[in-house]
């Protein structure tokens, strides 16, 4: 997200489209012994603020009140749906994450326990599960009982959109009145085409978006589920890579890290492990070299060098490729293997011992962390009450820590990046000590 983008943002902008209005008095003043000030009901005229700094605030010259801001996330005292009707629906899509299992339970037992709905229904295999006319698993709060302590998705999960028409001919089929999307930009491009299809056909289906990805490249909110605990992985195979140069003759570790256009795993994770000398993102180009100095000059000082580099950093190095993954996605070249053999060649006759190290799919697949497991608790249950309420085509996240509802189209329309210039990729220079260009 750049500064523009903040700048841009209307107030219309963050409007949340709602099924209907909102009759049905909340079951969760019961659950919670009837007492008024058990349950914090959202103050549905109260707005989260867009901007966090008085300067920003004060340079779009307008009242308090018409300062862009969002809808808040959390209970309301009235809903659309009577939850006692409901039928509710979740389905994984796109690369795995950790803490999708907690989300798909806490969903369940919230939906279930907190409200008391009929059923949910897990649709297997990402949206394909929706478009293929297999039956859908009945999730009970038995069946995900033991589920957050595993990683991957009970569900299976897969890429690629599917016809919307056909998706949403089989929530009817099921008679489903809300879906749970879990999912990164691709996925929740497909949630919204499908809310489009259902709001075309006058059907009052909830569809709300629940943001998975280990990339951290969803805009407005503070950050994605499972991200935390892909860069903690990620930093114990940095701190490999560096016990290995370190112990060696002019040691190099080499660690590449996913994070196709958004490098906030790679900086997260330097930052976790130090010692690395050199961090590569795809928002910051770098000249080989550069780097190759860069690397000599560590040697000769320090007797070892550790370099990050994130799988979508340097493409301008290798050689362009338009095929795609099955989500759109531009297929990447492997820049590890391309930096491991040019250190090599260009190092010389220099001795040296390099490590390659690439955690790939391990920093994904693992179990969520503390943080993380709290997070996709608290996602699950705000996705849980929007949906409930009857909004649709919207987003749950938490902002500055507050949780807030966001249009997908907003959510969709840009992406979140490191930006050279902020405090984060400071911190990431401070640490490694590399020059900001090379
Ligand atoms: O989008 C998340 C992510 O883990 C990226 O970091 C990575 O590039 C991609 O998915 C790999 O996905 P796949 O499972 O299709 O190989």
């Amino acid at each position: 997200m750049r500064l523009s983008d903040l700048q841009a943002i209307t107030h219309e902008d963050l409007l949340i489209t709602r099924l209907g209005t909102r009759t049905v008095e909340t079951p969760l003043q019961e659950l919670l012994g009837n007492r008024q000030e058990s349950v914090h009901y959202v103050t549905e005229t109260d707005r989260v603020l867009v901007d966090d700094t008085l300067g920003m605030a004060k340079s779009r010259a307008l009242e308090a009140a018409d300062l862009p801001a969002f809808n808040p996330g959390g209970p309301r005292a009235k809903l659309f749906f009577d939850p006692s009707e409901v039928t509710a629906a979740i389905v994984t899509c796109g690369g795995l994450c950790p803490g999708l299992n907690n989300v798909i339970r806490a969903l369940v037992l919230h939906l279930r326990h907190a409200y008391g709905c009929r059923d949910v229904l897990g649709f297997r295999n990402g949206y394909q599960g929706l478009a293929d006319g297999s039956d859908p698993v009945r999730l009970t709060p038995d069946l995900v009982r033991e589920i957050h302590t595993r990683g991957g998705t009970i569900l299976g999960t897969s890429r690629g959109s599917q016809d919307p028409a056909t998706m949403v001919d089989t929530l009817v089929a099921h008679k489903v009145d809300m879906l749970f999307v879990v999912g990164g930009d691709g996925t929740l491009r497909g949630a919204s085409t499908l809310a489009d299809e259902a709001a075309r056909r006058g059907l009052p289906i909830a569809v709300v978006g629940v943001p998975k990805t280990i990339d951290n490249d969803i805009p407005w909110i503070d950050h994605s589920f499972g991200f935390q605990t892909a860069y903690a992985r990620a930093a114990e195979s940095i701190t490999a890579a560096h016990v290995e140069a370190s112990s060696g003759v002019n040691g190099i570790g080499l660690v590449k890290l996913m994070g196709r256009h958004s490098g906030f795993i790679a900086a997260h994770a330097t930052l976790v492990a130090q010692g690395v000398d050199f961090t590569l993102i795809p928002e910051v180009p770098f000249t080989l070299d550069g780097l190759l100095a860069g690397i000599r000059k560590k040697l000769a000082d320090q007797g070892h060098a550790v370099v990050v580099v994130a799988e979508g950093a340097g493409q301008d190095l290798l050689p362009a490729s338009t095929a795609t993954d099955p989500s759109g996605n531009r297929k990447l070249g492997d820049i590890g293997a391309f930096l491991r053999s040019e250190i090599t060649e260009g190092l010389g006759d220099l001795p040296f011992s390099l490590r390659y190290i690439d955690p790939g799919y391990a920093i994904r697949s693992v179990p969520a962390n503390a943080f993380d497991a709290v997070y996709c608790t608290r996602l699950a249950q705000a996705a849980t009450h929007a949906a409930m309420a009857g909004f649709t085509s919207m987003m749950v996240g938490s902002r500055r820590g507050r949780f807030i509802n966001l249009p997908i189209k907003l959510a969709t329309a840009t992406s979140n990046h490191v930006d050279p210039h902020s405090d984060i990729w400071m911190a990431v220079l401070e640490t490694t000590g590399q020059p900001v260009t090379f």
